[in-house]
């Protein structure tokens, strides 16, 4: 009796870890998981590493570009890859909406990588994981925090400038708009803050900031120093009132090349690069925020663990995980498109 009963405990025990097996490596259904790859394509994040190691190397600011590319692609109908689509047939590319053009880059990059995915697992391992994975590893290669990357996105059969237009927020945001902005995409404030520190690498084009160099702000008391500050003179200087659209600035001016909390000194110094970096620190802040660029700026370990989660978080925007995608066979186009 005594023997058949622990025999049956042990067996519910076997049964329980089996299923918990089953279900870290499945994941729940609609829901990603790191092991989504483990068996179909274990060298899956290996690979991405590799390429975009090689590709940092090369050139540093990439490493910004490819970060980016994430957030374009998540904040307009999820982190779908609709970004990655060009123009075909009833496709009307995001690449060319207005947040977008002349600005976003390294497609040559998620191209490379998705090449050689296909050499090593065809049809297996999807655009938009791809971004997701790529994007971390930037920030871990620029000497930010890593973080486990979830698994398991299908690619969009379709792309919308129209929401490329009218989800990616501007530069000339204010504090309020940036706050709805994020909650539309379920984002909160620590999300909006966080996400911002991204800024802490890449650059902006002049065209980008341009407006508040020469638009007094005569409502704002900080606004007389701010516009004689040596900040502002070198930023004229670089940029004047006309022309020069395209020249790069660094958008954190101290320490371009590396993601660390020194946006947030910045900020508080009033040397944001873009109207929507100063609006974290503006004269009438939710204290919220303000509280939250202090605790950055003096606390950059606080600053990597609450930017690893909301990546993570962003990551999750509106997921496709079941028949309403696919995994393209080219990042630029929908698999249709070759039949
Ligand atoms: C909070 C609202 C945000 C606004 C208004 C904003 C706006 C901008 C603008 C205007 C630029 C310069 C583009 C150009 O002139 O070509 C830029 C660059 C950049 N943004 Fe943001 N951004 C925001 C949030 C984010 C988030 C959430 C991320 C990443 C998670 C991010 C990552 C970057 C990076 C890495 C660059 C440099 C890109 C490069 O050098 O190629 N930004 N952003
Ligand atoms: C931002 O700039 C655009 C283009 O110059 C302008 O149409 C828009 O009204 C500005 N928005 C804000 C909030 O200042």
């Amino acid at each position: 009796m005594k023997v058949s009963a622990s025999i049956k405990v042990l067996m519910a025990k076997l049964l329980a870890l089996f299923l918990l097996l089953i279900s870290n490596l499945v994941g729940a259904p609609g829901e990603l998981s790191p092991y989504y790859y483990e068996e179909s394509c274990p060298l899956a994040e290996e690979i991405v590493r590799q390429v975009v190691t090689e590709a940092v190397y090369r050139n540093p600011r990439i490493a910004a570009s490819l970060l980016r590319l994430h957030f374009h692609d998540c904040f307009v109908l999820g982190c779908d890859a609709s970004l990655l689509l060009d123009d075909a047939g009833d496709i009307v590319s995001e690449k060319n909406a207005v947040p977008n053009l002349n600005s976003v880059r390294g497609f040559d990059v998620i191209d490379r990588i998705k090449a050689v995915l296909e050499e090593a697992c065809p049809l297996t391992v999807s655009c938009a994981d791809i971004l997701a994975i790529t994007a971390r590893d930037c920030v871990h290669l620029r000497g930010g925090p890593r973080w486990e990357v979830l698994l398991g996105r299908k690619d969009s059969l379709k792309a919308s400038l129209t929401a490329a237009n009218q989800m990616i927020p501007a530069p000339n945001f204010t504090l309020e708009m940036l706050i709805s902005n994020f909650q539309a995409q379920g984002l909160d404030i620590v999300d909006l803050v966080t996400l911002s520190g991204s800024h802490t690498i890449g650059r902006s084009r002049c065209t980008s900031f341009k407006q508040r160099l020469y638009t007094p702000q005569p409502y704002l008391e900080l606004d007389y120093h701010r516009r004689y500050s040596v900040f502002f003179s070198a930023l004229r200087s670089m940029c004047p009132a006309s022309g020069r659209d395209n020249v790069l600035v660094p958008l954190d001016l101290k320490t371009s090349r590396r993601f660390d909390n020194q946006y947030f000194f910045n900020l508080l110094r009033g040397n944001g690069l873009l109207q929507s970096d100063n609006e974290l620190v503006s004269e009438y802040p939710e204290a919220e925020v303000l509280s939250l660029v202090w605790a950055y700026a003096s606390n950059q370990e606080l600053f990597f663990k609450h930017f690893a989660n909301s990546m993570i978080k962003m990551g999750n925007i509106n997921v496709l995980t079941g028949d309403e995608g696919e995994v393209r066979h080219n990042c630029r186009h929908v698999n249709a498109y070759y039949h």
